[in-house]
């Protein structure tokens, strides 16, 4: 287990293990066959795909090597590798590297997908060995000490011209956070229902820690001279009133490419997401 002993990462592994377990790849196989109808909607309508891909990302990592740290359910993995980069993945959980198995065996990658068993932190893998290190929806679910250390071991895989991105969650803003946990959203119920919101809570694989855009500043400036917080989803963040469907697709399209001419102060402050991208590991 992680030298960081963390009640956290057992509840995040146990988490895990149950949502992977028996993952169907179906989906996955598909998109890989139709890399590009999958990119053109994902990119242009979901939070995490369009913050991932931004910058010409696609068009970046054919014959690239990249490391994906908490791959999960292993489709970011595969649409990399359906691309043509030469990926290394790790996930706490031993589902990930089943997918894994599954996909190399059912697609003719260019290069097969490695899968990281175990703790990342003593992968054995060498310095400088990686043009890019990505996570998604990855660095909020470590306890801070722990996010530490895997910020150190990226900049020390890093190649000196490479480039580590991440999607995380955004909270800039004290009220509009207190204000979301007395919304109700699917498998969370509202704080105004105490004694469910607790059960859910002991249940939850997040840890109680910083989401604020300045704290991922911070956390990246002590292993990387260069430091970019990309919001995402100031607009975004409304979809959640309209109804799953095409109309709701056609608001996130234009939010998130709306979003990006409000004014940096207001993005930055109500912003759900965002991009953090890291470079020149020091
Ligand atoms: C919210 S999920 C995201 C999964 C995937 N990246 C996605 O976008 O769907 C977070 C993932 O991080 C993994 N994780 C949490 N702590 C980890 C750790 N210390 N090392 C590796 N993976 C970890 C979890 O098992 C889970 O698969």
């Amino acid at each position: 287990m992680h030298e960081v002993a963390d009640h956290n990462q057992d509840r995040n592994k146990e988490h895990y293990e149950k949502l992977y377990a028996n993952y169907n790849i179906a989906n996955t196989l598909y998109w890989l066959k139709n890399l590009d109808r999958f990119l053109e909607k994902a990119t242009t309508t979901e939070t995490s795909w369009y913050a991932l891909y931004q910058f010409e990302f696609k068009e970046r990592i054919k014959d690239k090597s990249i490391l994906e740290m908490g791959c999960g359910d292993c489709v970011n993995a595969a649409i990399m590798a359906g691309l043509g980069a030469k990926v290394s993945a790790n996930d706490l959980a031993s589902a990930s590297g089943e997918i894994i198995r599954n996909l190399n065996k059912n697609h003719g990658f260019k290069y097969p997908i490695k899968f990281i068993e175990g703790d990342f932190l003593n992968n054995g893998l060498e310095e400088r060995s990686f043009d890019f290190i990505v996570g998604k929806a990855f660095l909020h679910h470590l306890e801070i000490p722990l996010e530490k250390k895997f910020l150190k071991e990226t900049s020390r895989l890093l190649k000196s011209t490479g480039e580590a991105r991440f999607f995380e969650p955004a909270v800039n803003s004290r009220i509009l956070d207190e204000i979301r946990w007395y919304i109700p959203v699917k498998g969370r119920p509202s704080k105004f229902n105490r004694k469910a919101f607790k059960n859910w809570k002991t249940e939850d694989p997040h840890p109680d820690r910083s989401y604020s855009s300045i704290h991922f500043e911070n956390a990246g400036k002590q292993f990387f001279k260069n430091v970019k917080i990309v919001p995402i989803g100031t607009l975004e963040r409304f979809s959640r009133l309209l109804k799953w469907g095409e109309k709701r697709n056609n608001f996130k399209k234009w939010a998130l490419k709306n979003e990006q001419i409000l004014p940096q102060l207001i993005n930055k402050k109500f912003t759900r997401s965002q991009l953090i991208i890291y470079r020149e590991p020091k």
